[in-house]
């Protein structure tokens, strides 16, 4: 759900009778603008009393002041922003979301102050202006409506738009990682998949029986204990020109209990966001689709569930990929490898990509190695990678580099099979992307991201409240933005 903010020009004459929540700016060094400077006229002076407070002095730049129903005005509140010197996009970005938790009621009134980047503000607020209460009967989230006042209005909405179409791919990542598993299927996820040929993208789904005969038997192993069928879901936006698309793979393991290795109850609800790679995928691709990105790029996500039932796969089994190596199955919780292993082969036999980038909730072990704030990185390829972790950066979105090399890929080697599905205690999550490099072609540029630890929270970040965050639809996309169109 994307709350669009109306743009609107400044008109200092109507501030007076305005509702809900005023946001004004003052610039670093005590600089006002005229919309500061009226606010605080029509407010008798308390603008200036914060300004001139020791607490305001104090207080480090990106800070929001509040003014509770202050005399003169109409608003339940007025929100002073200390700006510091020089602001870069993602402390704008930063302060936007802060402007939409502390606003009161109604209407959020971002009066923009005339500086570079101010589009960033905007974006950070609908960043924030995200509830997922679809299921519940009453919702006690109060999201406030953004109105952006500015003097510039045509030189914002075309910022805007751009910004709209990346938040709109964020909240469609959310909306499906924060989506129960009885709800989101496969089958669910599908045609919420197809219904993205509204805007532009060419979009198949790939059924079991396409998936069998294609060889795909590590991913089909996987979800061949689940009554929801198993699906490759391929997604293309095709906006450049005749060269090689970049390739976006995604795990869409909708539930995870572990299968037949059955993982413990307490906290096994976490396990319906385990589709957070395919979620990013499919919000990448939206929010490329919806901007008309010119680049080539396409999205795979391999969709399955894995249960414990009569007919699933065993501790013990030995599956063949597509590939036609074969893999030993230690630990049916292992799974997300195994789906990936297949979809990797896929995207590079059927469009030879410049690269890829895959996503996954692959491992526990990366969240007890770098908690929530940075999702984990692997590369066979320095400078795409280097192009990654820029991306990434400028678009605040936490993401570490971890190493990859033969002594870790020793440890996943099987005794009746070309490879075990597990290494041993250590290293889990470097054995785990080993695993997935056996399935990356020579010279093939490809980065991994575990993003077990980054695609869902217990508590809210800078950009979004509590629950999935949308983690790298917004460096992705900015990375295609960078360095792939134009
Ligand atoms: N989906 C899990 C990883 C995970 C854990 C994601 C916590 C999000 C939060 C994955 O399929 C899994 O079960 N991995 C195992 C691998 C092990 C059996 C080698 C793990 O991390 O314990
Ligand atoms: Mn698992
Ligand atoms: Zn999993």
């Amino acid at each position: 759900m994307t709350i669009s903010p109306e743009v609107m020009p400044l008109d200092l004459d109507t501030l007076k009778e305005q509702g809900g929540t005023l946001a004004v700016f003052a610039k670093a060094k005590g600089g006002t603008d005229r919309a500061l400077r009226k606010v605080n006229t029509l407010a008798r002076g308390q603008v200036n009393r914060v300004l001139d407070s020791e607490a305001f002095e104090k207080a480090p730049a990106g800070s929001v002041h509040t003014i509770n129903v202050p005399f003169g005005l109409a608003v339940e509140a007025v929100l002073i922003v200390k700006l510091g010197e020089t602001p870069t996009e993602t402390d704008l970005r930063k302060i936007g979301a802060k402007l939409v938790t502390s606003a009161k009621g109604g209407s959020l009134n971002i009066l923009m102050p005339k500086i570079k980047s101010v589009s960033e503000v905007v974006k950070g607020a609908m960043l924030r202006t995200y509830a997922f209460n679809q299921h519940k009967s009453k919702s006690d989230d109060t999201l406030p409506q953004i109105f952006v006042h500015s003097d510039d209005t045509d030189g914002l909405a075309t910022d805007m738009d751009a910004a709209k179409a990346e938040v709109a791919g964020v909240h469609f990542t959310r909306d499906l990682v924060n989506e129960p598993s009885n709800i989101l299927t496969t089958t669910e996820f599908a045609n919420r998949l197809t219904a993205l040929t509204e805007h532009g993208l060419t979009v198949k789904v790939l059924e079991e029986p396409e998936l069998a005969s294609l060889g795909m038997g590590a991913l089909l192993g996987v979800g061949q204990g689940s009554e929801s069928p198993s699906k490759v879901v391929v997604m293309e936006h095709m906006g450049g020109g005749d060269e090689a698309p970049l390739a976006l793979v995604g795990k869409g393991v909708v539930f995870d209990t572990g299968g037949i290795s059955l993982k413990p109850a307490g906290g096994m609800e976490d396990m319906t966001m385990d589709m957070g790679g395919a979620g990013v995928v499919s919000g990448v691709m939206k929010t490329l689709a919806m901007r008309k990105a010119k680049a080539n790029v396409v999205g795979l996500v391999g969709l399955v569930e894995n249960m414990p039932d009569g007919k699933a796969q065993r501790p013990g089994d030995v599956v063949t990929s597509m590939k036609g190596d074969t893999i030993e199955v230690i630990n049916t919780d292992a799974e997300g490898r195994l789906v990936l292993a297949d979809v990797l082969w896929y995207a590079q036999e059927t469009y030879n990509p410049s690269g890829i980038v895959d996503l996954a909730t692959l491992t526990g072990a990366i969240i007890v190695g770098l908690g929530h704030e940075n999702a984990g990185v692997f590369s066979n390829h320095d400078d795409f990678v280097a192009n990654f972790l820029t991306a990434a950066s400028e678009a605040d979105e936490g993401a570490w580099r971890m190493p990859l090399g033969d002594a870790y890929d020793e440890l996943i080697k099987s005794q009746f099979a070309d490879m075990k599905n597990v290494g041993g205690r250590t290293a889990g999550s470097i054995t785990a992307a080993q695993f997935l490099l056996r399935f990356i072609k020579d010279d093939m540029p490809w980065i991994h991201l575990d993003i077990a630890g980054t695609a869902s929270v217990k508590t809210s970040t800078s950009y979004a409240p509590k629950g999935a965050t949308g983690w790298g639809v917004r460096a992705l996309n900015h990375m295609v933005a960078k360095y792939y169109e134009g």
